[in-house]
């Protein structure tokens, strides 16, 4: 199959180019090559590249800053997905795209999961322009799939544990304060990516989740991760209110693979077991690569 993964310097995007390049003809692409939310540098890429498949793993990630750089967030995650799907009908490909937990608002009580037809009530910039995202594709139509996934970490990029890890070596007794109220399906990209071969073979279209298995808070999920990798910490459970962000982040985000599971195509496992996979593969450049940010300060 000849695909084009979009945001392939990213988490998810690094993860898709290495596995899928084994058995498939792939092309890797980020900005500047192509920029999602412009129409005529979309057009002009798929253009040149005719692929079948295009894998969106591109988008204004950073969930804070879009409450500031609001246009630039919807271009990229509203627009960008929009102008995607638009290519993607004129040239008869599959789009598969990737979305996000923060369309829904958290109000289902922990640790009840989010399924598929769940009403969207996101709460934030970031939430409602991925859902924006969402609603073009849907409105296209034709050979494409929305595929919700949360709390991403990789080897490659930036991520929530990477953070941990860095805090917790620059100062093992330092009390570190978590949030334990926020409910989610932490997941790798690694196992999302390894979902995504899966699904190339399926004929499945419209939205479906794609976690891990299980769910933690956030100070849950850095405890684990931080127990497994064997560095002293001194993390503390705290409420949301005593963490304030920019972006208001939803109490429960727990997603339910409900479609992949009846499916019986679903690839993931629980999310401890992948963190001590992730644990095994990587420790020692994780802990390397934390050192050597905060050598830099
Ligand atoms: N990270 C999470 O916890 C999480 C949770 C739920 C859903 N998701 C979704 O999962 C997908 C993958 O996330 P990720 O964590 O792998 O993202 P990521 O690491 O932030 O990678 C996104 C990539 O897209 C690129 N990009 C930004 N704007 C672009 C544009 N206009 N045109 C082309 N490329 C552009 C980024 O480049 P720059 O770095 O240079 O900006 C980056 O390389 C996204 O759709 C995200 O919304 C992520």
């Amino acid at each position: 199959m000849k695909i084009l993964i979009i945001g392939a310097r990213g988490q998810l995007g690094s993860d898709c180019c290495n596995i899928l390049s084994a058995d498939n003809q792939t092309l890797g692409c980020d900005i500047p090559q192509i920029d999602i939310g412009d129409p005529a540098s979309v057009d002009r890429y798929i253009d040149d590249t005719r692929p079948e498949v295009i894998i969106n793993c591109a988008a204004y990630t950073a969930v804070d800053t879009c409450e500031t750089e609001v246009e630039l967030a919807w271009k990229v995650n509203a627009e960008g997905p929009k102008n995607l799907a638009i290519a993607a009908r004129r040239t008869d490909s599959r789009l598969i795209h990737i979305s996000t937990d923060y369309v829904f608002d958290g109000t289902k009580p922990a640790p009840q999961a989010y399924s598929e037809d769940d009403p969207t009530n996101p709460l934030s910039q970031y939430g409602r322009s991925k859902l924006a995202g969402e609603e073009y594709i849907a409105a296209l139509g034709g050979n494409a799939i929305i595929l919700r996934t949360a709390w991403l970490y990789s080897a490659y990029g930036k991520n929530f544990l990477k953070t941990m890890l860095r805090l917790a070596l620059a100062d093992s007794k330092r009390p570190l304060k978590v949030v334990d109220d926020q409910y989610g399906s932490l997941t790798w990209s690694y196992t999302l990516a390894l979902q995504i071969r899966k699904l190339l073979h399926s004929d499945m279209t419209g939205i479906i989740h794609a976690t891990s298995d299980g769910h933690s808070t956030w100070y849950g999920a850095a405890r684990y991760f931080l127990e497994a990798m064997q560095v002293p910490h001194n993390l503390a459970p705290c409420a949301t209110a005593e963490y304030p962000t920019a972006a208001h982040r939803p109490a429960n985000s727990i997603l339910a693979n409900t479609r992949l599971d009846k499916a019986g195509i679903s690839t993931f496992g629980s999310w401890q077991r992948d963190v001590d996979t992730f644990v095994s593969q990587f420790r020692e450049n994780l802990i390397e690569e934390a050192k050597a940010a905060l050598r830099q300060g």
